[in-house]
């Protein structure tokens, strides 16, 4: 039984995936593929895009999305994982699940008999990095140019890393020593990398990386669970805003994007996020064309 936990997981069909989002953005596939199909969705943590990407993408693939609230169901009473996986697995026929510990979902793979999706955790966002190359793929006409991400080295770096690397996409990664990516993740993107052509960089200057930049990405400097430090990361972050001074230094048709919820004034300006540079909420939607496609290859193209 296939899995989606992390990018390594795909690491030979990501272009496959987001050919078949293309597929589906374009009206290309047959109608209500997944018909009948029911998936769970836990949430241990707050969603807009995830959430509702994957419940409407199910409810247009002519299945069902089911929202479990982890207050609401018995996992966040302490029901064990392995119950609950079986018991979901009889049930319906996927689980994406949006959790606090990355090997939560592990576990929760391990133990269900049906294909289990990660939607965000502490680790890695590997949905969100498959929206994001769609975006790039449409606003710059393939992978050839440099992808920059700034900020903090967290779980959407992660995958973003580990995605350029497969697609031979060129990756700098600007940062604070502190907060750079985990090393395993640089060494597996590297290796990616290598095989495809492309480089990984990883360094504390930022405007040295932004040089040249097809795309300027970032995310939060305080994400879901670090807000007891959020003092310290505000302080840690600053230098690292994009802000359009950063934006002048990269290319002329640099794309700004981010996997948002953003706050405008910390890890980015309102005049970089909300100007003509900025590619958003083109990626936004991308989050269902791409998570359909993700749905379509593991519950129905992997169990042919
Ligand atoms: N980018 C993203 O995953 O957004 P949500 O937290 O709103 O799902
Ligand atoms: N890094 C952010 C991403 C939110 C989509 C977080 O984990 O909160």
């Amino acid at each position: 039984m296939r899995s989606l936990l992390s990018i390594n997981d795909i690491s030979d069909e990501v272009e496959t995936i987001l050919n078949i989002a293309t597929d589906f953005k374009e009206g290309r596939i047959e109608e209500e593929p997944l018909k009948n199909q029911k998936l769970a969705m836990i949430f241990q943590k707050s969603s807009t895009r995830t959430r509702v990407s994957f419940e409407v993408g199910m409810y247009e693939l002519g299945g069902t999305a089911l929202f479990l609230s982890n207050n609401d169901i018995q996992l966040g009473r302490g029901e064990p994982i392995k119950d609950t996986a079986k018991v979901l697995s009889r049930f319906v026929d996927g689980i994406m699940i949006r959790a606090i510990k990355h090997s939560d979902v592990e576990e929760f793979a391990e133990e269900a008999d049906i294909p289990v999706i990660n939607g965000l955790t502490n680790y890695e966002h590997p949905c969100q990095a498959l929206a994001d190359m769609l975006t790039v793929k449409e606003h710059k006409g393939g992978f050839d140019g440099k992808f920059v991400y700034v900020g903090d080295g967290n779980n959407v770096c992660n995958s973003l890393m580990l995605i350029c690397g497969c697609l031979g996409m060129d990756m700098a990664v600007a940062c604070p020593d502190e907060y750079r990516p985990p090393a395993e993740i640089i060494s597996q993107a590297e290796e990616y990398a290598a095989q495809n052509g492309s480089t990984i960089t990883i360094t504390a200057d930022v405007k040295e990386a932004v040089k040249d930049a097809d795309v300027i990405y970032t995310d939060v400097w305080v994400s879901m669970g670090d807000e007891a430090e959020e003092e310290k990361r505000m302080n840690d972050f600053a230098p690292y805003q994009v802000n359009q001074e950063l934006v002048d230094l990269a290319d002329d048709d640099v794309i700004f994007m981010h996997c948002l919820p953003a706050i405008r004034g910390k890890e980015v300006t309102a005049e970089v996020i909300d100007g003509p540079h900025s590619a958003i909420y083109d990626e936004a939607e991308n989050r269902m064309h791409a998570q359909k496609a993700v749905l379509y290859y593991f519950l129905k193209v992997l169990q042919e």
